[in-house]
């Protein structure tokens, strides 16, 4: 008697599931849908602007009268829900500009709430973009060394939280990684009467040379020195998960993975332990590879893209933001 494998017939043929198209689709384990889509939005000062940032071909700053352009496209694909981000023409040292009730962001969250009262809108609460000096806070000095003051920082973040609160914001997403702005965001939220206003936290934010195309973007790049006292070291991994369990005693009701492509295994390892919706971040530095790649001709961009969204609620993501969205909306509607 031979077992069939002795002869070279294998015992186990896991290539019987993968043989015919309409079996494949029946054991396919996930599934990227436009359900699980955010798209970024760059709102600037100024009127009647729609300016391709060179280094993310496709992708726009644009002025809040021409915002509507772009909510339109989002709505018509059914993408459910937009990240904001906002360029203002004034900054200073505190970054001021953030909180005022008139600010660009809590403009354009009242336009998109009136144009798109059922897109879901998140707010970026953060400072880089409203500071002369580009970091994420104010700045102190101590022992001739200037740093983000974490704790002079706190207030403001609550303040911002607020103040896009106010304008409508559906959800408040902190991204600046200071220390306790979870806990207080939720209590100026709670305080000013939106309990019910939830915290996506940028938790496990890694300092990271993939933002690079989003802070030409954003105007965002620190005017001297780095980000590394604020945001995390990319060869840690328990320290994210240290972060991410302190974002969520804070009162954090998601939380983020960023950047994505670098760290699915932080994605894995998050999901696992918390059991918490998690978001990824598809950072501007990841899109830009693929653009330049896909315009020489040397990938094919939709695979690439829908492979790597794939990839993402794979490695345990249940929601990605990414660049790719208006793209990957139409590529799974068959477009
Ligand atoms: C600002 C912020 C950054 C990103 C999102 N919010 C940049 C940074 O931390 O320097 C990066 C997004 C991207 O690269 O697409 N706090
Ligand atoms: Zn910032």
């Amino acid at each position: 008697m031979t077992f069939p494998h002795d002869a070279g017939h294998p015992l186990h043929r896991p290539r019987r599931l993968r043989s015919h198209s309409r079996l494949r689709d029946l054991v396919r384990e996930h599934r990227l849908t436009v359900d699980d889509l955010i798209y970024p939005l760059f709102v600037y000062h100024g009127t009647n602007l729609r300016r391709e940032i060179r280094s993310m071909p496709g992708q726009y700053q644009f002025s809040l009268d021409r915002l509507g352009e772009a909510v339109a496209e989002v709505v018509e694909l059914g993408i459910p829900s937009v990240l904001l981000f906002g360029i203002p023409e004034h900054k200073d040292a505190t970054g001021s500009a953030a909180s005022q009730e008139q600010g660009i962001v809590q403009e354009a969250v009242r336009l998109i709430k009136r144009q798109a009262p059922e897109l879901l809108v998140i707010t970026d609460v953060c400072f880089c973009e409203y500071t002369d000096h580009g970091h994420c806070g104010p700045l102190t000095e101590t022992a001739g060394r200037v740093d983000v003051d974490n704790d002079a920082t706190l207030p403001l973040l609550a303040e911002q939280a607020v103040s896009h609160a106010r304008a409508g914001a559906d959800v408040i997403a902190p991204s600046g990684m200071m220390d306790g702005m979870v806990a207080a965001i939720r209590s100026g939220l709670d305080g000013a009467g939106f309990p019910g206003v939830p915290i996506l936290s940028y938790a496990a934010k890694f300092a990271s040379a993939y933002y690079g195309p989003f802070r030409e973007a954003a105007e965002s790049t620190p005017s001297f020195g780095d980000r590394r006292t604020y945001q995390m070291d990319s060869a840690n991994s328990d320290e994210a998960i240290r972060e991410v369990e302190i974002d969520l005693a804070e009162g954090a009701d998601m939380v983020m993975v960023k950047p994505a492509l670098a760290y699915m295994d932080i994605v894995r390892r998050v999901k696992a332990e918390f059991r918490v919706p998690v978001a990824v971040y598809n950072v501007s530095g990841e899109y830009a590879m693929v653009k330049a790649a896909a315009a020489n001709g040397w990938i094919d961009e939709r695979r690439i893209v829908l492979e790597t969204l794939t990839g993402f609620k794979r490695a345990g993501a249940d929601m990605i933001i990414t660049y790719h969205a208006l793209d990957a909306a139409r590529w799974l509607r068959g477009g």
